[in-house]
């Protein structure tokens, strides 16, 4: 394997012997697979659980890793094109990136969104200007529209449950949220979903419909497994029978880039949090998924997230188990 960027690029066959190997990774250590091997990993977006749970993941495996972001350089890193660099910044993503990646045999990057073209951030078109720069082994960390790391850890997490593949009902929920976040995690999740076969229900207030292209791969994917893809703005109808609702905040499609407009229509959805009432319809022991980090009491409730629904804990232990396979097929050869 050379690049980790997105389920879809993994046959089901290939996608179920990761899947597999993670399992046994887990159950039988392999301390030193990767005896000797490098990780670099550039993070140019924040985080916890990506950081530490690749950092971990290699030394279970015998290897090791560095981790390059932003705000621990002491040069300043420019990354626009074109630019007379008599500022502050004193170091070029250009340059950056082929050296962190010559000092490593895989090279993982992290870079958000950047909120202001929706044809620009549905194309990735951050992550490929980043990821020509090298041409090492490469792990798409999360970008502007695919976060596989996290769906290959949440699909495993939903085989551990034995939540059902065929027949179940995973309901992709928008939440409220103070601030417009990115499209990154429910793009990945609705297709993670409707590729394990599940009937997957996107529910959502009018204006955040997730892209029609973002639709459409989860539909084809959808095709392929037995799956089904639907949307509603009914709660009510939503959780009907539902296995699990996975709960993400994300920027309202409507007003992309359009932070006032984006605003005004989010303003009003502060009831969109997660809690007891959501399950009343659902089947009795729906899960509550979350990719974290979650602000309590504002996407979800307490509860939910304190009680026997919530497998977020699982979910982000699962990031560490999963990459462990991506790591393995990537280095081990
Ligand atoms: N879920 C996830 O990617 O978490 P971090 O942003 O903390 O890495």
């Amino acid at each position: 394997m050379r690049r980790f960027n997105d389920l879809a690029d993994l046959s089901i066959e290939e996608l179920d012997s990761l899947l597999e190997l993670a399992g046994r990774l887990d159950r039988k250590p392999e301390p030193r697979a990767l005896e000797g091997k490098v990780l670099s990993l550039l993070f140019l977006s924040p985080s916890l659980r990506t950081l530490a749970s690749f950092q971990a993941a290699m030394v279970r495996l015998g290897g090791g890793s560095f981790v390059i972001s932003p705000e621990m350089s002491i040069h300043g890193l420019e990354s626009r094109d074109g630019i007379v660099m008599d500022g502050p910044a004193a170091e070029h993503i250009r340059e950056a990136v082929p050296v962190i990646a010559s000092y490593g045999d895989a090279l993982g990057i992290r870079a958000f969104a950047e909120r202001s073209n929706l044809a620009d951030d549905l194309a990735d078109k951050r992550f490929k200007e980043l990821a020509a720069l090298s041409d090492a082994p490469l792990i798409n960390m999360e970008s502007a529209i695919n976060h596989p790391c996290q769906s290959l850890a949440d699909y495993k997490t939903m085989d551990d449950l034995a939540i059902p593949k065929q027949g179940g009902r995973f309901v992709l929920s928008w939440a409220y949220h103070p601030r417009p976040l990115p499209l990154a995690v429910p793009a990945a999740t609705v297709h993670m979903a409707a590729l394990r076969g599940m009937d997957v229900v996107v529910l959502r207030p009018p204006g955040f419909e997730l892209p029609a292209a973002t639709m459409h791969k989860a539909r084809k994917a959808a095709e392929l497994s037995g799956g089904s893809v639907t949307e509603t703005a009914d709660r009510r109808a939503a959780m009907e029978s539902a296995h699990v609702i996975y709960a993400k905040s994300w920027s309202s499609t409507r007003h992309y880039g359009d932070q006032p407009g984006d605003q005004a229509l989010r303003e009003e959805l502060i009831d969109w949090c997660v809690d007891e009432p959501w399950f009343e319809n659902a089947e009795p022991n729906c899960r509550f998924m979350h990719c974290l980090p979650v602000r309590r009491g504002v996407v979800v409730a307490d509860r939910i997230l304190d009680g026997p629904r919530s497998v977020v804990i699982e979910e982000a232990r699962n990031r560490m188990v999963a990459q462990m396979a991506v790591l393995y097929r990537m280095l081990k050869g």
